[in-house]
Parts: C-alpha cells; sequence; structure tokens
C-alpha cells in the first residue's frame, strides 16, 4: 500500500463507514414509516405516497459518497426493501402495482444516471489533482535537489506530517492544506542566492536576514495560483515557534496557523534524522526525545502528543515507503471526494 493513500485511509475509512451508516439508516427509516403508515385514509395515503418517494434520496447520496456501485447496491436494497410491501399489501390491485413497478424503475433510473455521472465528474476531478500536484511534485524536487542531498526531503516531511494530521483527525480541507503547504514550505528560497541558501559555515547577520525573507517569498509565489492559495498562510507561518520567538512575525501559541505548529513538528523531526552537511542524523528515539523537550517553545503541545504516540517503527516504514515510491504521494492529499 502506498503511503500518501495510507496516511488518508483511517481518515476515509471512518468517513465512508459513516456515511454507509447514514445510508443503510436511510433505507431502513424510509422502508419501515412506508410500511407502518396505513395505505387508506386522509391523510396517511398522502404520506405514504410522500415516503416512498424518499428511496431516490439514499441512492443519490451513495452516488454521491460511492460513485456507481454504490448507486447500484442502494437502488438493489430500495428494491429489496419495497418490493415484499408492494406483493403483500397491495396484491391483486394491478393498477397500484404497475404504478409501484414503475417508481422502481424510477429509483434504478435514477442511480444508473447519478452513478455514471458522479463517477464521470470524479474521474476528471482526479485527474485534475493529479496533475497540479504533479506539477508542484516537479517544482519541489527541483528546490530540494538545489539545498538537499536527495529531493525526498519535501515528500518525507510532507508524509510524516500528514501522519500527525490523521492522527489529529484533522479534516479532509486542513489535511489538504496541509500536505500542499509542507510539500511548498521552502518554495521560497528560490529566491534566495546559492551562496547563501548553500553556505557550510554560519551565516553573517545580513545573510541572515536575506534568509529570513524565504517564508514571506514563498507566501508571495502561493499567492498566485488559486488552488495553493490556503496553503499561502501555512507557508508564510512555517518558522513561527510556539513561544513567540520564531520568524517572520514572531508569532505567539495559537496565532500561529494549526497546520503551521503541526508541520514544525514534521519538519523538526526530518531535519533531526537525516544527515546534514554540518552534522550527522540521530536515532529516531533521541529525535523524539529532542522534541519532546522542545514542547511549548518551538513546538505546540497538542502536536507533539499526537507526534508521540506514533511509534519509530511507523516513522521508519513511512520513511522507506516515501523512498521506495515517491511518485504515488501526490495522489491522496488533495482529494476531497
Ligand atoms: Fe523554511
Amino acid at each position: 500500500m502506498k503511503q500518501g493513500l495510507m496516511i488518508m485511509n483511517g481518515w476515509h475509512v471512518r468517513r465512508q463507514r459513516l456515511r454507509l451508516i447514514i445510508v443503510g439508516s436511510l433505507i431502513a427509516v424510509v422502508g419501515l414509516s412506508h410500511w407502518i403508515t396505513p395505505i387508506a385514509g386522509d391523510p396517511f395515503h398522502v404520506v405514504h405516497v410522500f415516503l416512498r418517494k424518499l428511496f431516490i434520496l439514499p441512492i443519490v447520496l451513495s452516488a454521491i459518497w460511492f460513485e456507481f456501485r454504490g448507486a447500484i447496491i442502494a437502488a438493489a436494497f430500495v428494491t429489496i426493501v419495497y418490493l415484499p410491501h408492494v406483493f403483500l399489501q397491495w396484491s391483486g390491485n394491478l393498477t397500484e402495482n404497475v404504478n409501484q413497478l414503475g417508481e422502481v424503475a424510477t429509483a434504478w433510473i435514477v442511480a444508473l444516471l447519478s452513478g455514471f455521472f458522479v463517477r464521470t465528474e470524479k474521474t476528471a476531478l482526479r485527474e485534475i489533482v493529479r496533475t497540479h500536484e504533479g506539477s508542484v511534485i516537479a517544482l519541489v524536487a527541483a528546490l530540494d535537489a538545489r539545498e538537499h542531498e536527495t529531493e525526498l526531503h519535501s515528500l518525507r516531511v510532507r508524509a510524516y506530517a500528514l501522519r500527525i494530521g490523521a492522527e489529529l483527525a484533522m479534516t479532509s480541507k486542513q489535511m489538504r492544506v496541509l500536505g500542499q503547504a509542507s510539500l511548498l514550505h521552502d518554495i521560497g528560497k528560490i529566491g534566495t542566492p546559492d551562496p547563501i541558501l548553500l553556505k557550510p559555515g554560519p551565516l553573517t547577520n545580513e545573510e541572515w536576514q536575506t534568509m529570513h525573507r524565504h517564508p514571506e517569498v514563498g507566501r508571495r509565489i502561493l499567492l498566485l495560483v488559486s488552488f495553493l492559495k490556503d496553503s499561502a498562510e501555512i507557508v508564510y507561518s512555517h518558522h513561527e515557534h510556539y513561544d513567540g520567538t520564531g520568524y517572520p512575525r514572531a508569532l505567539l501559541g495559537e496565532q500561529i496557523p494549526f497546520e503551521a505548529r503541526v508541520f514544525a513538528v514534521a519538519d523538526a523531526f526530518d531535519a533531526l534524522t537525516s544527515d546534514r552537511p554540518y552534522r550527522k542524523r540521530v536515532s529516531c528515539d533521541e529525535a523524539r526525545k529532542v522534541i519532546q523537550e522542545d514542547t511549548g517553545k518551538h513546538f505546540d503541545t497538542e502536536a507533539v502528543r499526537a507526534f508521540l504516540r506514533i511509534s519509530c517503527t511507523e516513522w521508519e516504514r513511512i520513511d522507506r515507503e516515501v523512498s521506495a515510491a515517491p511518485e504515488f504521494l501526490g495522489v491522496d492529499s488533495g482529494n476531497d471526494s
């Protein structure tokens, strides 16, 4: 299983399960209400007829949530629930039976059409997301290749950040923004000259000033692209510290966007567990200790707590999977289906 998909899977599974319960309950509630509402006499007959129209609702919801196959399965369940009523309670009433079978046919037509259109639309949307992310990943890989020994830094940080985000049960919109911002966090370094960006020794004050401009440059770049606008604020805030000692705005605590606080933990973890020209990597356990000690200073408490709940075995697996198949990481982080 590819990491991008795996990270989102827990979230997707919970959401799909909830949707399944909603659809199943709707079919059951509408079916039961329809059965127990008397078929004769005012206003019962009106209510009875109205209730059977509601069978369309779970079918359309299934099409939206589970696409073509979901719509067909919902239509099949509606048929199973509805037909016994037709033949048991309306037995021998041919005119009404024809009318009722017409309702069943309508349900199937709605299922087929809505399932088909939703599937077509979602396939097109997925293709757009894949194209967007492919372009972003190519841009980020070029930047990573300039600054890091491997172009995998941003992909790994994104995978780590999304894993923490999933642990925090972030919404799909937050996850999308977190994924994009993690990939693009250092995009503003495009504007940092090589002698400063790649300088092996300590930077002068003036060089630091240039370096500290990259969050603002990144923000300006992302604001130019409509599908990346939401990530601009996170990129702008990715060097802020929880205790207000970060840059460029020295934001304090919850003034820092939540996604940026989650990102900070993922970025630090990757920095600590990767070799850099000026120091060797540390083990996962040591990195966890360092991050824990900085809680409330550099890092947000809630984000660190979520990070610490994830084992080193899992972090190492994510690292291996990013290295093995980085191209797959673009697939799912932006899909809000
Ligand atoms: Fe940065």
